[in-house]
């Protein structure tokens, strides 16, 4: 990676750094990142690295397909806080070390209600001012506008001196026309965003998503404390549109579901991928990362990225619910669990999880764990349809769970105590819910209500997994030793349709025996 200055830092040589901390430099800390810096900075250069550039294109982008549908969901924010300025910050860069940050994510709310996706906006944030009635965006009470921070033209020192902005550095971003273009949008410089959110404060109530940008949270609670705003009622009101924003996002649209279905298509090629890797796999010191590359180079080549860290757990680690060290071997005999999700560009991603044989076939104990879990996920699929409970998907998976560990004589209750409230042995092999929903975060919707989660009824639109499991760990002496060392998930990604349900990643195997002929003709 190149270093924005190879000059070494003499200020802290070791005999310099044994003094005193007063003593050792009067030079604040902060600053102390441009000593490294070789940057030419004579008139002469400035003025040479400013001449010479082909002209910039005029032409503008057209509306991205997600505007649209980003501006409905802005109009039903607008419907919910009438009068109120409301503030979705896209968040920071987070460092990885030092001057190196990860690539930038945006929050998902700041994706939802501007359509944007990979690598938009660091520093972004989006504000809806609060208009006359039926005055603002399409008949509605708010008027949106993006801040963000703009290409900066060649001839500024931006250009060519700024690694986090500047396009010498990470190659053009967008102008505020573009954007305007793409989003249909007002777009705004940064310089403007400070007295964009605190203005009037005291007459204009300002709720912000807090925690995506901790600058922002600062200026707003500034603002809010010179103007006498009650700080616990802005808390509370900050809150609220948290679980708004969240809540927005159980029923998806269109769009939100044709790129869940990309981010399936491939999530599936990853796992055809994992499979053809899996002879290099085995045998390999670290044969689990093997597989988590397998999968990982997919992500990257069609998609933004992983929706979360890929899980390769071969033998008792895939009783590790989430083991993401992926530093174990996988071994001829065992199963290996892939739990992996591709993020698509628009940031939307899948959840998939299936159980494999590492050497083609479920030996016969290997086979009756996996179509318990798999009766208890199609008998789970069974229920989806408008109108059913959500808490009743994962009570149905335990039922079928809790009637075959009594089958194997693994229960030491009935299977009616053991779903009693006061009972909940079956538990012990399978303690994690049976589905969350999905979508711009692997765990959708996690501020929302219980309401309008566990207890809510299924909407067409609604996309969640299904995801029961079974896990036996080595060390467990409750049960016959032929079980120990097996773990088994396997996750789907559901669609709530009009009159029942689709499951979205239905095309990747799920049987034993067409995961048996599935993996035999990838590895043929
Ligand atoms: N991969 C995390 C989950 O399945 O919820
Ligand atoms: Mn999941
Ligand atoms: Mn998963």
């Amino acid at each position: 990676m190149t270093d924005a200055s190879a000059q070494q830092n003499d200020d802290l040589a070791p005999e310099a750094a044994a003094d005193s901390g007063a003593a050792l430099s009067p030079q604040p800390l902060a600053e102390r990142v441009e000593n490294r810096s070789q940057k030419p900075t004579s008139d002469t250069f400035r003025a040479f690295m400013a001449s010479q550039w082909a002209p910039a294109s005029q032409e503008l982008p057209g509306l991205d397909a997600s505007a649209l549908f980003a501006a409905r969901r802005r109009a039903a924010v607008s419907a919910m806080f009438p009068g109120e300025r409301i503030v979705v910050p896209a968040g920071r860069p987070k460092v990885r070390s030092n001057d190196t940050d990860y690539r930038f994510r945006a929050h998902s709310a700041f994706a939802h209600l501007t359509g944007l996706g990979v690598d938009h906006e660091p520093d972004a944030v989006l504000v809806l001012e609060p208009t006359d009635a039926g005055a603002g965006d399409a008949g509605t009470d708010h008027a949106a506008t993006l801040y963000f921070r703009p290409l900066a033209g060649r001839d500024t020192e931006q250009f060519y001196s700024d690694p986090r902005a500047g396009e010498f550095w990470i190659g053009p971003r967008p102008t505020l026309a573009e954007l305007a273009a793409r989003t249909g949008l007002r777009t705004a410089g940064l310089e403007e965003l400070e007295n964009a959110v605190t203005k009037d404060v005291a007459a204009t109530a300002v709720r912000l998503l807090r925690e995506a940008d901790q600058d922002m949270d600062a200026v707003v609670a500034a603002a809010r404390a010179d103007a006498g705003v009650d700080a616990q009622a802005a808390g509370a009101a900050d809150a609220a549109l948290a679980e708004a924003l969240s809540e927005l996002r159980l029923v998806k649209d269109e769009w939100e579901v044709e790129r869940m279905r990309a981010s399936v298509a491939s999530t599936i090629a990853g796992f055809e991928d994992v499979v053809r890797a899996l002879p290099r796999a085995v045998g390999h010191a670290r044969g689990e990362r093997v597989v988590e590359g397998a999968f990982f180079a997919r992500a990257r080549e069609e998609g933004n990225d992983l929706g979360y860290d890929t899980i390769a757990a071969c033998g008792n680690n895939a009783t590790v619910l989430h083991w993401i060290r992926n530093t174990g071997q996988v071994r001829e005999g065992e199963l290996i669990l892939v739990d992996a999700g591709v993020e698509d560009d628009s940031l939307y991603t899948a959840d998939i999880t299936r159980t494999l044989p590492v050497s083609g076939t479920y030996s016969d104990v290997q086979r009756r764990v996996y179509q318990a879990v798999l009766d208890a996920a199609d008998a789970a699929f069974a229920l989806v349809k408008p109108g059913t409970r959500f808490r009743e998907i994962h009570a149905e998976a335990m039922r079928v769970l809790a009637g075959r560990l009594h089958g194997w004589g693994l229960l030491p209750v009935s299977p009616e105590e053991a779903l009693s409230e006061a009972g909940q042995h079956h538990r012990r092999w399978m303690p994690h819910g049976t589905s969350h929903h999905l979508g711009l975060d692997v765990h959708d919707c996690a501020q929302a209500r219980r309401e309008l989660y566990l207890d809510a009824v299924l909407e067409p639109g609604m996309v969640f997994t299904i995801e029961p499991g079974l896990y036996f760990k080595a060390e467990d002496l409750a049960i016959p030793e032929e079980y120990r060392g097996i773990g088994v998930r396997i996750e789907d990604d559901i669609l709530v349709t009009e009159d029942g349900a689709e499951n979205l990643s239905a095309a990747l195997p799920r049987t034993p025996e067409d995961v048996e002929a599935w993996m035999a003709r990838l590895q043929g």
